[in-house]
């Protein structure tokens, strides 16, 4: 008998994350929905993790119209997003209703699945999220961040997985961000899961491609009962992205397991996003292949490429290798916490400094507060002499309880700070968005009438052939500002108005 295997497609939110820094603009996108709705996916990640400040950084594209197209174009899809927790996209935590709000919103303007995670898999900061998901009616899918230390077992995580569904998540997600999983640990918690939690319980499985083995970790989590793993089309996968789609497909022949995804629709987003990633060069991780150092460092792609540009501004580049052999130790003083945003952002910058200045002569403020508890408990102890510089540099005394617990209410000041902006359209979408990013979000609603921004380049023959004729084309790190088209795209037999900005 054959079980059919899920997919979720990674192409449109953590495969250009991790790829091209995020920059992919929504219009690169928009081509290959039709073929990505009609492939067959369990489900499409789409929004949530960097996207949403990438929008407002750089792409002068709204978020949540970015989610609103991506509802209009993948009427058949579920789309699937990657929540922090009591953080949401931003990088503190908010208080509950805030909260609420936000997911309120996503499910309003098309969100299905939220893939809720927390840094240091505290789920205490995962409990609001989850229960305001299940308010919509949407899918709670609670998060395990795979990490190895000394602390963490099979056990810890299948123990996790049980009180997420406890919490009463309608799956489980481990997910691995550094391509840290091996294949039998993967074996391990599936099973392991599956018997503690019942076999009826879905299990998800993220992981990245960065150290070559976790290919096969799918596979083995598949053979441990996994429902549902996470791909992205080949165009668009490896080094520190993901395993290939048409590669998952393609390994399961004959072994009685089966992905039924539409191979003509898989090769056409294949060639789509082949054709627009080298627009992308300038973004490009310059980690390339495998990197097995990892299994040491413990660092995940995205937060190398971070290190990389903070060294690069200090005209330091060549001094990474020591950050990466700062970067564990840093991560045992605080306790071993996962490294995944924004824990890994954490870690990593004060790994820098530490490397820069000589060790904890600067602390950052967000890393007193991880050593302070408020963004959560650690897995494991922390070192009390760093925590004791902490305090001192923090003035403010370490704390047990639910950060969030220590929180006012304040959605109506987020929401007077946020309609009083030029630009801001009064809406509940545009305060979460200024709440989230209040540095950012100003800037970019005073210019969001000029329209999404395209940093990808074009090839270098189309560029000459366009000439000096575009003002701003090739400028790097702006792109150029164009007017959108707009067209009427019949998608099912309805009609949906897309508004689409040329390229090169
Ligand atoms: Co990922």
């Amino acid at each position: 008998m054959t079980r059919i295997i899920d997919i979720t497609e990674l192409a449109l939110r953590d495969a250009h994350q991790s790829l091209l820094a995020t920059r992919m603009a929504l219009e690169d996108m928009i081509p290959a929905c039709a073929d990505i709705d009609r492939a067959g996916y369990w489900s499409v990640e789409c929004w949530g993790g960097a996207t949403f400040d990438a929008c407002i950084r750089f792409l002068n594209e709204d978020p949540w119209e970015r989610l609103r197209t991506f509802r209009r174009l993948l009427p058949n899809s579920r789309l699937q997003m990657l929540l922090r927790g009591q953080n949401l996209l931003g990088y503190r935590h908010y208080e509950d209703t805030v909260v609420d709000r936000f997911v309120d919103k996503a499910a309003e303007n098309g969100m299905d699945v939220f893939r809720v995670f927390d840094a240091l898999n505290d789920i205490r900061n995962l409990q609001r999220a989850i229960a305001a998901v299940r308010r919509t009616g949407k899918h709670a899918q609670g998060t395990i961040c795979y990490t190895v230390s000394p602390l963490h077992t099979v056990q810890g995580f299948v123990d996790m997985a049980q009180r997420l569904v406890e919490m009463g998540c309608d799956s489980i997600c481990l997910k691995d961000m550094a391509a840290l999983l091996k294949p039998q640990p993967a074996y391990d918690i599936v099973r392991g899961i599956k018997q503690a939690c019942g076999e009826d319980v879905r299990v998800h499985v993220h992981t990245h491609a960065t150290t070559g083995v976790t290919l096969v970790s799918l596979m083995k989590a598949i053979e441990a009962g996994a429902d549902c793993v996470d791909t992205a089309i080949s165009s668009l996968s490896m080094g520190p992205g993901h395993n290939p789609t048409e590669s998952l497909v393609e390994m399961l022949e004959g072994t009685g397991f089966e992905a039924r995804l539409d191979k003509c629709a898989l090769k056409r987003i294949r060639d789509h996003f082949a054709a627009v990633r080298p627009r992308y060069a300038e973004f490009m991780s310059n980690i390339h292949g495998v990197d097995t150092d990892i299994f040491d460092s413990q660092i995940p792609g995205g937060m190398i490429s971070n290190m990389e540009s903070q060294l690069k501004q200090q005209k330091a580049a060549h001094r990474l290798k020591e950050v990466l052999i700062e970067v564990p130790r840093v991560r045992e003083d605080a306790g071993f916490p996962p490294l995944v945003t924004p824990s890994s952002q954490i870690v990593g910058t004060q790994a820098v400094f530490n490397v820069m200045m000589g060790r904890y002569k600067a602390v950052s403020g967000e890393f007193a507060d991880l050593m302070l508890g408020y963004y959560g408990a650690a897995p494991g102890e922390r070192d009390p002499e760093v925590v004791a510089l902490a305090e001192a540099q923090a003035k403010k005394p370490p704390i047990e309880c639910r950060p969030a617990d220590l929180l006012e209410p304040e959605w109506q000041a987020l929401r007077e700070a946020a309609i009083a902006l030029p630009g801001s359209d009064g809406s509940d979408e545009d305060v979460l968005t200024h709440a989230m990013f209040p540095q950012v979000a100003p800037k970019f609603f005073a210019s969001r009438a000029e329209g999404p921004k395209n940093l990808g380049k074009a090839p270098a023959d189309s560029a000459a052939a366009a000439g000096g004729a575009a003002p701003a084309a090739g400028s790097a790190g702006s792109g150029p500002v164009r007017a959108p088209i707009t067209y009427d795209v019949s998608v099912n037999g309805r009609s949906h108005r897309v508004s689409v900005t040329p390229v090169g």
